[in-house]
C-alpha cells in the first residue's frame, strides 16, 4: 500500500515538472511529494539540457537538488521567481492552505511571496471545507518561547511543542522552535493570521492565504489540475 502512496506522489511530481520551461527561475518546495518533483526536475535538466535556476526552501531540498546537479541560487541573488512548486498539508475549498508539516514554512513563505506563480501538488485527502484540522505550525524565536506558549494556551489554541524523535525541540533551518496549534477549525484565517503575526516572538505561521495559483490534485491514479 505504501508503494501506491508513493506512486501517486511520483505522478504528481512528474506532472509538476511539465510546468518547468527553460529559462525559468524555479522555487523548490519541501516535503515527500516535492521530493518526486525534484527527482523529475533533475532528470529533465540532465536530459533536455534545461537552463534553469532553483531556489530552495530548506536544507533538505537544497541537498537533494544539488545532488542531482540542479543549478541553485539563493533568493536574494535573483530578481524574482517564475514558478514555485510546493506541497501543502491542507487546502480549503477557497484555496487557502496550511503548510509547515515538515517545518519549512518560513523559507517556503519567503519563496512563495516572491514567486510570480505558485503551484501546489497534493493528495486529494488534503482538501478540506475549512482549514484547521491539521495542526497549524507557528515558528517562534527561542527566547521567551515558553511565555508565548503559555499565552497561546490561555487563548485556547491548544499548543504543543514540535519535538524530534529523541524528544528535543525541533529546530527549523533558521534555528527557531515550532509550536503546533490544535484548532480543529479556523473560521477566519485572515484575521487569525494577523493575530498570530501580531504576537511578539512569532516569526511566521503556516497559514498560506491567497498564495496558490494552481493546485494539482492526485486521487486514485487520476490527476486533476485546478486553476484557482
Ligand atoms: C513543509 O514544511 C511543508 O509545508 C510541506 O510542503 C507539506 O508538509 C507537504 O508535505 P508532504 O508532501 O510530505 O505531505
Amino acid at each position: 500500500q505504501r508503494r501506491d502512496f508513493n506512486e501517486y506522489k511520483k505522478n504528481l511530481g512528474n506532472k509538476a515538472a511539465e510546468f518547468v520551461k527553460s529559462g525559468m527561475v524555479i522555487g523548490l518546495g519541501t516535503g515527500s511529494t516535492v521530493y518526486y518533483f525534484v527527482e523529475a526536475l533533475g532528470k529533465k535538466v540532465a536530459k533536455e539540457k534545461l537552463d534553469i535556476v532553483g531556489i530552495t526552501t530548506s536544507n533538505k531540498t537544497k541537498e537533494h537538488a544539488s545532488s542531482l546537479n540542479i543549478p541553485l541560487k539563493s533568493l536574494d541573488e535573483v530578481d524574482s521567481i517564475d514558478l514555485t512548486i510546493d506541497g501543502a498539508d491542507e487546502v480549503s475549498n477557497d484555496f487557502h492552505g496550511i503548510k509547515g508539516g515538515g517545518g519549512a514554512l518560513l523559507f517556503e513563505k519567503l519563496v512563495a511571496s516572491n514567486s510570480k506563480k505558485t503551484v501546489w501538488i497534493i493528495e486529494d485527502s488534503k482538501r478540506v471545507k475549512a482549514l484547521g484540522k491539521y495542526p497549524l505550525p507557528v515558528e517562534v524565536v527561542k527566547y521567551g518561547s515558553e511565555k508565548l506558549f503559555q499565552k497561546l494556551e490561555k487563548r485556547g489554541y491548544k499548543p504543543t511543542w514540535r519535538l524530534t524523535d529523541s524528544g528535543n525541540n525541533f529546530l527549523t533551518d533558521d534555528d527557531n522552535y515550532i509550536i503546533d496549534l490544535h484548532l480543529r477549525r479556523i473560521s477566519s484565517p485572515h484575521e487569525f493570521s494577523r493575530e498570530l503575526i501580531g504576537l511578539v516572538g512569532v516569526v511566521e505561521h503556516g497559514l498560506f492565504l491567497d498564495t496558490v495559483d494552481t493546485v494539482i490534485v492526485g486521487s486514485k491514479g487520476e490527476i486533476e489540475i485546478i486553476d484557482t
